[in-house]
Order: C-alpha cells, then sequence, then structure tokens
C-alpha cells in the first residue's frame, strides 16, 4: 500500500526533473557558446549590441524553427556570428532553454510541426 503510493508519487517528479536537467544543459551550452555576444538570461542587453537577446527571438518567429538551423548550421548572415553545428541531443536542449526564457508569448500561429 505504501510502496504503491511512493511509486505513484515519484513519476512526476521524475519527469519534472529530466524536464528541468534538460533547460539546465541549454542554458549551460548557450552560456558557453553564445553569451559572449547574446544577452542569454530573463534581464539584461547583449554585450554585442546588434545580437538580438534570446529571449525576444519568439517574437520573430518560433523557437521550434531554429531548431533545423542549430542542427545544420546556423548562418544569420552576419559576420561576426560564428557557424555553430549541434547535436540533436544539444539541439533539444538549446530549443528546451529557449522556450523557457521567451518574454512575449509565442505567436499564435497554427503550427507546421515537424517541419
Ligand atoms: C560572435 C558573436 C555571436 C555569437 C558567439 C553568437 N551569435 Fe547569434 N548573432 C550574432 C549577431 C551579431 C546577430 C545579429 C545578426 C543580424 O542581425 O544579421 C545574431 C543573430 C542570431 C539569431 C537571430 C537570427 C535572425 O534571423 O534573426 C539567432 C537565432 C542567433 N543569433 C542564435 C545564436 C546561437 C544559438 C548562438 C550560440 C550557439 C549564437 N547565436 C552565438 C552574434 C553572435
Amino acid at each position: 500500500m505504501i510502496a504503491a503510493a511512493l511509486l505513484g508519487a515519484a513519476a512526476p517528479f521524475s519527469a519534472a526533473a529530466g524536464e528541468k536537467d534538460l533547460t539546465d544543459k541549454g542554458e549551460m551550452l548557450v552560456r558557453e557558446n553564445c553569451a559572449r555576444c547574446h544577452a542569454i538570461g530573463l534581464t539584461g542587453a547583449s554585450p554585442l549590441k546588434e545580437a538580438p537577446p534570446f529571449r525576444t527571438l519568439s517574437a520573430k518567429y518560433p523557437i521550434e524553427n531554429l531548431a533545423e538551423s542549430l542542427a545544420e548550421g546556423i548562418v544569420s548572415g552576419h559576420p561576426d556570428m560564428p557557424i555553430f553545428v549541434f547535436e540533436t541531443p544539444e539541439v533539444d536542449a538549446i530549443i528546451a532553454y529557449l522556450e523557457s526564457i521567451q518574454v512575449t508569448p509565442e505567436p499564435a500561429e497554427p503550427g507546421i510541426p515537424g517541419e
């Protein structure tokens, strides 16, 4: 009886911990790779003023659209920004982190899943 209750209680906690690990990993990745130019947190200006703060990215396009660019090599057309290529688990982590810091709600578009 008690064991079953404990098991039942444990499941939601571990799911939440997994989610948190993912955003933590994403935060670490952007801190290492992007923070010298972009503001990566909920406040603050970008160190490089041409680089958009990450929390504002969803104002331009849905964050998921970035997944492809991150996996294939992001090219912003700006010479200051190096080309990055990330592995899928890293992309997932970065996307999860970026989604967690957006200040404006994502545009309510009828999404095109999987594109
Ligand atoms: C050396 C500086 C630098 C680094 C490092 C850097 N960026 Fe950028 N990034 C820029 C600049 C400058 C722009 C603005 C480009 C423009 O407006 O043409 C930009 C723009 C962007 C954009 C917006 C592109 C668009 O179409 O609006 C995204 C998304 C982005 N960067 C993601 C990243 C990610 C993710 C990382 C880390 C993996 C990163 N950047 C690292 C300088 C940098």
